[in-house]
């Protein structure tokens, strides 16, 4: 028990890095063989029921919103109910693509997480938008209608064609993580829980401000596992590059459903993740 205090007040669960100064010959990084039971420390920690959250008084207060805040909500919710189902579904060629049965472990923690997700945005999408639909794939259906263009290219194309790759051995599993992790989870999603937190905070529908704060956390812990991952990987500057040319596209996946200031503020969270985890070149712009 007092190790386990130990280690997660020494190390930030979204970055895998140590907190504060470490003592004198301590590493900055959490050792190799420590990270994977670090990382399913922190989940046992944030287990949470989707299906135990209230969203009675999020259904009552919807039909009274203004309709342009309306509008918005259902772009950024419906956008997570696509894309929370995708993750759940494409992160399975993962696991085998890392070749580390520690690793997989954490990823298969990871896509228990994701799972809960498509469930807690498949609840607000039937009870709360009242999208159409008796069943999950119906409601999944309506919910692309109100996705932006941006985020169903990102994760219904770019996402399973990426699995398709890692599952048939063509691409190696850093150009996965630098894709799921990295962009989809570090940039876009990460921007989308930002503006609806933002737009949340009033307290107008706090059932699903309680799920997306929840989601919030499990994703910090799902970035850094997905840097530790990277670190490891030791990734081409090449493929860095690339991740970053596809930071700054990617956070305008959202269109006008996220304000400009949180989409302009993802990109240098990305530069910043990589740079401590030294995969950023020191010579490229500066963060
Ligand atoms: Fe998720
Ligand atoms: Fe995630």
């Amino acid at each position: 028990m007092a190790e386990r205090q130990a280690w997660d007040l020494a190390f930030d669960p979204a970055t895998g890095f140590r907190r504060a100064q470490p003592p004198d010959g301590a590493s900055n990084l959490l050792p190799s063989s420590q990270w994977p039971n670090f990382f399913s420390r922190v989940v046992a920690r944030l287990q949470w029921d989707a299906r135990a959250i209230d969203l009675a008084p999020d259904a009552a207060a919807w039909p009274e919103l203004p309709d342009d805040r309306r509008e918005r909500l259902t772009a950024l919710l419906a956008g997570f109910r696509v894309a929370e189902d995708a993750v759940a579904e494409h992160i399975r060629p993962f696991g085998e693509a890392a070749n580390n049965s520690l690793v997989a472990w954490v990823l298969y923690l990871q896509r228990r997480d994701e799972q809960r997700h498509a469930v807690m945005f498949d609840r607000i999408a039937a009870e709360v938008l009242a999208l159409p639909g008796d069943t999950a794939d119906e409601r999944l259906d309506a919910a692309r209608e109100h996705t932006p263009a941006g985020v169903l290219e990102l994760f219904e194309e770019r996402l399973p064609a990426m699995a398709g790759e890692l599952a048939a051995g063509r691409s190696r599993v850093d150009a996965g993580i630098g894709l799921y992790h990295m962009i989809l989870e570090g940039i876009v999603l990460l921007a989308g829980q930002r503006a609806l937190v933002a737009d949340l905070e009033d307290g107008a529908l706090p059932g699903v401000l309680e799920g997306v704060e929840r989601v919030e956390r499990d994703e910090r812990w799902h970035i850094g596992f997905g840097l530790r991952c990277l670190i490891d990987a030791k990734p081409s500057p090449e493929l860095i590059d690339e991740v970053l040319a596809t930071a700054e596209d990617a956070s305008g996946a959202w269109g006008d459903a996220v304000p400009a200031e949180i989409r302009d503020g993802v990109v240098p969270m990305c530069r910043r993740r990589l740079a401590i985890a030294k995969l950023l070149d020191p010579s490229a712009a500066p963060l």
